[in-house]
């Protein structure tokens, strides 16, 4: 990465009419020429609001795809189509459909890390920033939530009125963070304040100070009076983190690593704003059913 491709990306930018979007976990060389940084929920309603022809989208496939299903009539552009959710692909929507036939009177709350085929049969999607009030604004109490056993319990815990089927899926990268590693900080850190994302272990959750989304974290980083913080999410998110509050300090998990956002680079990026590929494309009729669950929750907005 040097100047001269830097300059190019801003030309092919220009030329194109196009914007980088970048989740909170890429790679600091993405993170530096992203127009717009941000968590899940953020970047589908960034997405929505750009009014460039081509959005380039560097993060796993579920969030790209949102962002097309958002905008069926622009280009979205993945930069490697292999970055994937591997707890995305854990439903199985044969098996969800027996369970919403067996559970007649739930509502079925998708996690948006989740494919389209899913998203297609699901009433209402959520993220980590409103999991817990996406599932309060249902009518029904039972709720069917797929994939992420930890969020779902978390949701659960905050959401004392319903009563959660929870789908067994988990996150590789935070589900291997252990309460031990955090209080092995803390021990060195005795006045950080332990942040993780709801998607790691109860028992992490249950020893943290908050559990927050990632913007969530980075909204918390700015009016908080600590001074440093241990991370419990994937350890890129200490780069925006530095960059935006350089009088703080943050210890992050260093082998907490999503290896699928580590898949778009800097190259990659150059690549696909070259050739304009490869785009994101789902057939109409799929993309219309799921943009009624992404669309509803949307509608709900944050709620951290
Ligand atoms: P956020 O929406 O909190 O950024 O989380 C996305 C994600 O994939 C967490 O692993
Ligand atoms: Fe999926 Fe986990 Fe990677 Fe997030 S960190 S994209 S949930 S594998």
């Amino acid at each position: 990465m040097n100047k001269k491709n830097i300059d190019k990306i801003i030309q092919l930018k220009k030329k194109y009419n196009a914007i980088i979007l970048a989740h909170n976990y890429q790679l600091p060389e993405v993170q530096d020429i992203a127009d717009f940084l941000g968590d899940s929920l953020d970047l589908a309603i960034k997405a929505t609001k750009t009014d460039c022809d081509n959005i380039v989208f560097c993060g796993v496939d579920f969030m790209a795809q949102s962002a097309k299903i958002l905008n069926p009539d622009k280009n979205v552009i993945h930069p490697d189509i292999e970055a994937e959710c591997p707890m995305a692909n854990t439903v199985n929507t044969v098996e969800l459909l027996k369970l919403k036939k067996d559970n007649p009177d739930a509502e079925v709350v998708s996690y948006i890390n989740t494919t389209i085929e899913t998203k297609a049969i699901s009433d209402i999607c959520c993220t980590s920033a409103n999991g817990v009030k996406v599932v309060e604004s249902l009518h029904s109490k039972k709720i069917i939530f797929v994939p992420d056993k930890n969020l779902g319990n978390y949701i659960q815990r905050n959401a004392k009125d319903k009563e959660l089927i929870i789908w067994p899926g988990v996150c590789p990268t935070h589900h291997r963070i252990r309460k031990e590693e955090i209080l092995d900080l803390k021990k060195i850190h005795p006045d950080a304040e332990i942040l993780v994302h709801p998607e790691c272990r109860p028992e992490v959750i249950d020893i943290s100070d908050f559990a927050l989304s990632t913007n969530g974290m980075l909204n918390h980083v700015k009016k908080s009076d600590a001074n440093e913080f241990i991370i419990g999410t994937e350890k890129e998110l200490c780069y925006r983190l530095k960059n935006e509050n350089n009088d703080k300090i943050f210890y992050p998990i260093k082998t907490a690593i999503c290896p699928n956002m580590k898949k778009i680079t800097f190259e990659k990026v150059l690549n696909s704003l070259e050739t304009l590929e490869p785009k994101i494309e789902i057939p109409v009729e799929l993309m219309k059913k799921a943009k009624i669950p992404l669309k509803k929750m949307m509608d709900i907005g944050r709620g951290d």
